[in-house]
């Protein structure tokens, strides 16, 4: 285990393919209230796995803990080193310009790195805007950036488009879909959107009462086509879980 209560090698001696992630029997609590109780979680390497859940389930704490910036209570938490998050909020140093957010901690020989990633989020020619200067859309892909830059081995992304606008959300996630296919990190995305999940996912779960309701492969053929009705059983049964659609 490291200082962070995260192992950094995930699955030695197993035989088979090592996986990005893997946890078992994580419990987590705050004072009297226990958060997480029992999560088991194996994801593979470049796994897309997409987490729903109601408010206050314990969403973000497991991502932190994955991120290792919360200590479990019980339970092991493996996972590869180069894990990078991205917050509903851009997070970028106001007093540093685009590039400088890019590479942020990073020697200066990652400026080249820095400016590729941010071609590929498509802000070439943003390097020397200031952040306070981007639109929300912008800013959430600077973040991409930042986040690319690292080429994290696990990819956490918490409510990522939750704060855009409905129309530059959907090309975020088209976006985000593209980079995670040509780079291939293991992610965690927590939503609220069922569609946003089935749009992005391999893997779709459900956390409710600190554990995992659900769990299923998403077998839609990709590119996913918004309105495939073979989405629709899916979305479906993951409403289902959330409490919603069922008496
Ligand atoms: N540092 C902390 N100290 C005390 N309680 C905490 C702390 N962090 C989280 N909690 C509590 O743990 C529970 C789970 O919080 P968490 O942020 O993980 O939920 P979430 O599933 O991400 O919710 P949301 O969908 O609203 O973002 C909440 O009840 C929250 O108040
Ligand atoms: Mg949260």
């Amino acid at each position: 285990m490291t200082e962070t209560g995260v192992g950094t090698e995930a699955g030695t001696g197993t035989g088979g393919a090592v996986p990005a992630v893997r946890i078992e029997g994580l419990r987590k609590a705050f004072g009297a209230k226990t958060v997480l109780d029992g999560v088991d979680l194996e994801i593979g390497r470049g796994e897309f796995f997409a987490l729903l859940g109601p408010s206050g389930t314990g969403k973000t704490t497991l991502l932190r803990v994955l991120a290792g910036l919360e200590r479990p209570d019980a339970g092991t938490v493996l996972a590869a080193p180069r894990r990078t998050t991205v917050y509903q909020e851009p997070r970028l140093v106001q007093s540093r310009r685009v590039l400088a957010n890019v590479t942020l901690g990073l020697p200066r020989s990652a400026r080249q790195a820095g400016r590729r990633a941010l071609a590929e989020v498509g802000l070439e020619g943003y390097e020397r805007a200031w952040p306070a200067t981007l639109s929300g859309g912008e800013a959430q892909r600077v973040a991409l950036a930042r986040a690319l830059v690292r080429e994290p081995q696990v990819l956490l992304l918490d409510e990522p488009f939750a704060a855009l606008d409905a129309l530059t959300r959907m090309r975020t996630q088209d976006l985000v879909a593209e980079l995670c296919a040509r780079h291939r990190p293991a992610v965690v995305l927590v939503t609220h959107d069922v569609d946003e999940a089935l749009r992005l996912a391999d893997r779709v779960a459900v956390l409710r009462d600190g554990a995992f309701a659900a769990d299923r492969r998403i077998g839609l053929p990709r590119p996913r086509d918004r309105d495939d009705p073979a989405a629709a059983g899916y979305r479906r049964s993951f409403l289902s879980h959330l409490g919603v659609g069922e008496p």
